[in-house]
């Protein structure tokens, strides 16, 4: 038996996984690709310094790669100040859009008036019900385990709530899952699918510009993660409220995490360090990962990450019926 649910119909993929469109340069088109030709849905991150003709480039080097269905990940409140992204995803009629963080709303009709399907991840169930009013095609309903930015409800509680709410709207489910046991669970919450960030960071083909940040994933147990507003000082982003980044706990986020004041004031001083205007020094550069780190031992490719978790969610199906 192979694992398929009515998304993989709506979203032309086979296998109900997808990886994260993770911004800043971590989920390029090299990642989107070849998760997309494993069969599942590839995203690229599309919120980049480089700018709107960078997506550009990546969504043309997806397509020259393959002819599969992929996604471009926006973040909402960038767009309010950063339509342009949008703009290229519509231009180039990219098969789909996720948004996440902030009021969609504004960006959903245009998108949708341009055929594109349109997915919005939430993390709250406030957020869920406006994503169903605004007649989004898939809910992504991501928990406070996931890496990256992310609210404070857990995977466990906010999937079904969020499946109960959705009705037809098909739901995936985000945030600590890193393996077949995970799809299943989240198959079993009533969710169609999986998005992973923090296993996908682990894979051959992500690239991954934070100093060694596979490497502390790989080294990580689940107790090693830290939600926090830490890096998004360093980097002057004001998020929406409730939204913190999850990161790999370093040395520079215990030391300033419950100061977030002092950091305020120290930013300037800490910034001149890198000698570089807008980049942080190593030593303030974020490693986001979920607390699914501990379940991740190793760097795979892409598609190997999804052919072993199919595998495995499969053996825990017929496990569960003996
Ligand atoms: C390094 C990293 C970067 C991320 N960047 C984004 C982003 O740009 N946009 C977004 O919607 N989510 C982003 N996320 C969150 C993911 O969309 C996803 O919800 C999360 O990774 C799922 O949890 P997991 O990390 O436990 O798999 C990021 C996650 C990570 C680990």
């Amino acid at each position: 038996m192979t694992i398929r649910t009515p998304l993989c119909d709506l979203l032309g993929i086979d296998i109900p996984i997808g990886n994260a469109g993770m911004a800043g340069g971590t989920a390029l088109a090299p990642l989107a690709a070849a998760v997309s030709m494993a069969g599942g849905l590839g995203a690229i991150g599309g919120i980049d310094q480089r700018g709107p003709a960078f997506l550009r480039e990546q969504i043309h080097a997806v397509r020259a790669a393959t002819d599969r269905p992929f996604s471009v990940n926006l973040i909402a409140w960038i767009l309010d100040v950063a339509p342009a992204f949008l703009d290229v995803c519509i231009e180039e009629r990219v098969p789909s859009v996720t948004m996440s963080f902030g009021d969609a709303g504004p960006h959903i009709a245009r998108t949708k008036d341009a055929g594109i399907t349109v997915i919005r991840q939430v993390q709250t169930i406030a957020a869920a019900r406006e994503a169903v009013a605004q007649g989004v095609d898939v809910i992504i309903a991501q928990g406070g385990e996931a890496g990256g930015h992310t609210g404070s409800v857990a995977t466990m509680a906010l999937v079904p709530q969020v499946v109960d709410l959705a009705g037809e709207i098909p739901v995936i489910a985000a945030g600590g899952i890193a393996d077949g046991r995970g799809l299943v669970a989240a198959l079993a919450l009533g969710a169609q699918g999986v998005i992973m960030g923090t296993r996908f960071v682990a894979s051959e083909e992500c690239t991954t510009s934070a100093h060694e940040h596979r490497e502390k994933i790989i080294a990580a147990s689940a107790d090693d993660t830290i939600f926090t507003d830490v890096f998004d000082i360093v980097d002057g982003m004001k998020w929406p409220a409730g939204i913190s980044g999850r990161s790999i706990k370093t040395v520079f986020a215990a030391e300033w995490h419950g100061r977030e004041s002092d950091l305020v004031a120290l930013r300037a001083e800490i910034m001149a360090e890198s000698g570089t205007p807008n980049e942080a020094p190593v030593r303030a550069h974020s490693a986001y990962a979920g607390q699914s780190a501990g379940l991740i031992h190793d760097v795979k490719p892409a598609a190997a990450i999804m052919r072993d978790i199919a595998a495995e969610a499969e053996a825990v199906l017929a496990k569960l019926r003996t």
